[in-house]
């Protein structure tokens, strides 16, 4: 029955192997999994109601696992890869019908279904995190150990019920994932970044370096990223910052945008760049491609990780190095973290006007100090006055990503750099949002307000044509 996929010395059911008595070391969930699945009589699929559900959900878990095992044994995995959806699923349902009745085990039709998709999951894809991988409303996923996974929605994070059945079963799905990928993951080697084949960012730490279970974080890919009017429309900033931002963009100012882990910086930058001219032609740099350019002429580059021996590694550096010889419009850098800043700066400032990028900083002159460690680390030796001027001439605008503590991102603050004054950078903020209170839910009450200085940028928004009305730089009192 199972002839195609099955494999071939595989096809009686006596040989299906009895689970053997979970070792000392498995954990709970296994060894409960072999008292059930090796009992004799019929088990039916009704509990006592009270923790009906709990129950019934162990219950399947359990029997997952059992069935998991089975599939994997008797799959021949090799000839899965031409199989099509249908015939898989049908094949699936076939030997999980099979090994339900070997094991004397009734389910009911929905949780057939459910221990199918499940077992279907679990053989293509990335087992339990694929139904989260498929919800949309979901932006974060963090596996902190087998047991406990969480995800993040409209900016909070949330417990969910979905769990690994253990370690095993997780470091099996990370394998999957970097092996995918050509990466290795294991003792020696504990911890490494790879993208999904839906485009969303992966990291791994798996023990010992991760203490309690191996250590998870997947950032979805948006297929639909969030353009200015969705921002605008969400109240990241108002139509006004917005104006101004695009009067920015395209009287080439360079940009950093600063922000916190997970703050909104590549969400940010992306919508910056839809205000680039179409006819310019446009180099993306980053160490795991997120950037979606809605421009023709876009080139993208995406850094590499040394392989296992060591050898092949391309830094953004390199990249960047050679974006210059490509006769780029613009160059826009996901994330500077490292060296490549000093090229960055170069670039900037000489003739790749009108770049972007964006660094890991809690303020404006956070992430002018980011800066300065960035270049003191990447082992330039210069007077601290000489790197700030060449900061202060290279940038112009510093732009804040936050995520408040109600799970809010905003443009919190949009600061101008005007020059040096003695020894330190000036700057002058010229947007920023204000934060008046919280409400009995915990909300941020807050309203965004122009500061009141005349933008430094004015004139030359003017002489390009973006001659913006003086109204936009008046303060607002949330009135
Ligand atoms: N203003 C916003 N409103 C709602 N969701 C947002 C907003 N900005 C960003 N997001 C969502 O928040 C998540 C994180 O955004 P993003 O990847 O831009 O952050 P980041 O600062 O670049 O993160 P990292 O530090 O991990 O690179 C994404 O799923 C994105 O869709
Ligand atoms: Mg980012």
């Amino acid at each position: 029955m199972f002839s195609r996929y099955k494999k071939p010395d595989q096809s009686k059911p006596q040989l299906v192997e009895v689970p053997k008595p979970a070792p000392a070391t498995d954990t709970a969930t296994t060894s409960r999994s072999s008292g059930v699945t090796r009992k004799p009589s019929k088990v039916s699929a009704q509990v006592v109601p009270m923790d009906k559900e709990k129950k019934r959900k162990e219950r399947l878990g359990e029997i997952k696992g059992e069935l998991h095992k089975r599939l994997l044994d008797n799959l021949n995995l090799s000839a899965l890869e031409t199989a099509t959806e249908n015939d898989l699923r049908a094949e699936i349902s076939a030997i999980a019908g099979e090994a339900l009745e070997d094991m004397a085990i009734v389910l009911n039709r929905e949780e057939r279904a459910t221990l199918n998709q499940d077992l279907f999951d679990e053989v293509t894809g990335l087992g339990p995190l694929e139904t989260l991988l498929k919800d949309d409303s979901v932006n974060d996923i963090l596996v902190n150990g087998p047991q406990q996974i969480f995800v993040e929605r409209a900016g909070k994070l949330q417990l969910t019920d979905v769990t690994f059945k253990d370690e095993r079963h997780l470091l099996r799905i990370i394998d999957k994932i970097v092996s995918a990928v050509g990466r290795r993951v294991d003792e020696s080697n504990p911890y490494v970044d790879a993208r999904l084949a839906d485009g969303s960012r992966f990291n791994a730490m798996v023990p010992p370096i991760a203490v309690d279970g191996s250590l998870v974080s997947i950032r979805k890919f948006k297929k639909e990223k969030l353009a200015i009017d969705d921002l605008v429309k969400f109240g990241a900033f108002t139509e006004e910052m917005a104006a101004y931002l695009q009067a920015a963009v395209a009287t080439r100012l360079n940009i950093i945008v600063s922000g916190g882990t997970g703050s909104g910086k590549t969400t940010t930058l992306n919508a910056l760049s839809s205000f680039i001219d179409d006819a310019e032609r446009i180099l993306t740099i980053e160490d795991t491609a997120e950037l979606q350019l809605q421009q023709t002429h876009v080139g993208r580059m995406e850094s590499r990780p040394p392989n296992v021996e060591g050898k092949g590694a391309v830094s953004q550096r390199d990249c960047l190095k050679n974006a210059l010889r490509m006769r780029p419009d613009r160059i826009i850098v996901g994330e500077t973290r490292g060296e490549e800043v000093i090229d960055m700066l170069q670039a900037m400032n000489t003739g790749h006007d009108g770049s972007m990028t964006t660094i890991h900083a809690n303020s404006a002159r956070d992430g002018v100090s980011r800066l300065e460690n960035m270049i003191a680390m990447a082992g330039i030796e210069m007077p601290i006055k000489a790197v700030r001027a060449q900061i202060a001439s290279a940038v112009n605008l510093i732009v804040q990503a936050s995520r408040l503590q109600d799970g809010s991102r905003r443009m919190t603050s949009i600061t101008e750099v005007t020059g040096m004054e003695g020894d330190v950078i000036s700057m002058q903020e010229v947007f920023r949002y204000q934060r008046v209170g919280l409400t009995p839910e915990n909300k941020i009450i807050g309203h965004f307000t122009a500061t009141g200085v005349r933008s430094n940028f004015s004139e030359r928004f003017r002489m390009w044509g973006y001659d913006l009305p003086s109204t936009i730089f008046e303060p607002f009192n949330g009135n």
